[in-house]
């Protein structure tokens, strides 16, 4: 097994797209349409996500999400940058060495976006997940935080899921302005999105 350095700069040979966006607005079913898409067009594609199905990630979804109490916001970030690096050992290093087109649904931007949000420093965020390997491309489906809330349903209290969501959005949006993000308005149609989201990568690809 290569040590660190030697997994992040692993020449990568495949392709690696990441699809970001808040709760509700649509980021799996694309994530997987394009997955679909990518196939009927012959190329090897595979989905994942985050937090992924490792241990980490699965003590994040028990823990983290599901769990009675919101943990420490800094915990989160550690155990999100914990699960993200084995992802990559485990799943997209992988999977991009053999050439693969790897579809995640969910990655750095997400720690960015939500512990951002949250309060913490977005450098000490970079600064923890430095040896995550770098998208080719990176999607944000934007949709209204007050859409996404009412696709949600939630029980919580609305306004502050609502103000919670515009901070997690605002984050992603610096990123679109930093030209790091590819904004697809996921307001449209599913197909319509499907299709933008599609003629984005292709660009990329
Ligand atoms: P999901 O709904 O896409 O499964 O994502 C689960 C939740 O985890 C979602 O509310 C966003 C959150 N999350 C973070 O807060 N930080 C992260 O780094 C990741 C990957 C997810």
């Amino acid at each position: 097994m290569p040590n660190v350095e030697g997994l992040t700069s692993m020449k990568k040979k495949g392709f690696f797209i990441c699809i970001e966006g808040l709760d509700g607005c649509g980021k799996t079913t694309q994530a997987r349409l394009l997955v679909k898409k990518l196939r009927q067009m012959g190329f090897d594609a595979v989905y994942t996500a985050e937090p992924s199905c490792g241990k980490i990630g699965r003590f994040i979804k028990k823990y983290c999400l599901h769990g009675e109490k919101r943990v420490s916001v800094v915990v989160e970030a550690l155990l999100f940058a914990a699960d993200r690096f084995e992802h990559i050992e485990n799943e997209i290093l992988p999977a991009l060495d053999k050439g693969k087109i790897v579809v995640s649904d969910r990655y750095i931007y997400s720690s960015l976006a939500y512990q951002g949000a949250a309060g913490l420093d977005l450098k000490w965020i970079k600064m923890i997940n430095k040896h995550a390997i770098e998208p080719n491309i990176a999607i944000f489906i934007d949709v209204e935080p007050e859409i996404v809330l009412q696709r949600l349903r939630r029980k919580k209290s609305v306004m502050e899921n609502l103000e919670t969501q515009r901070k997690v959005r605002k984050v992603y949006m610096d990123f679109v302005h930093k030209g790091e993000l590819v904004k697809i308005d996921g307001n449209k149609p599913k197909m319509k999105v499907a299709k933008a989201i599609f003629e984005a990568v292709s660009k990329a690809l």
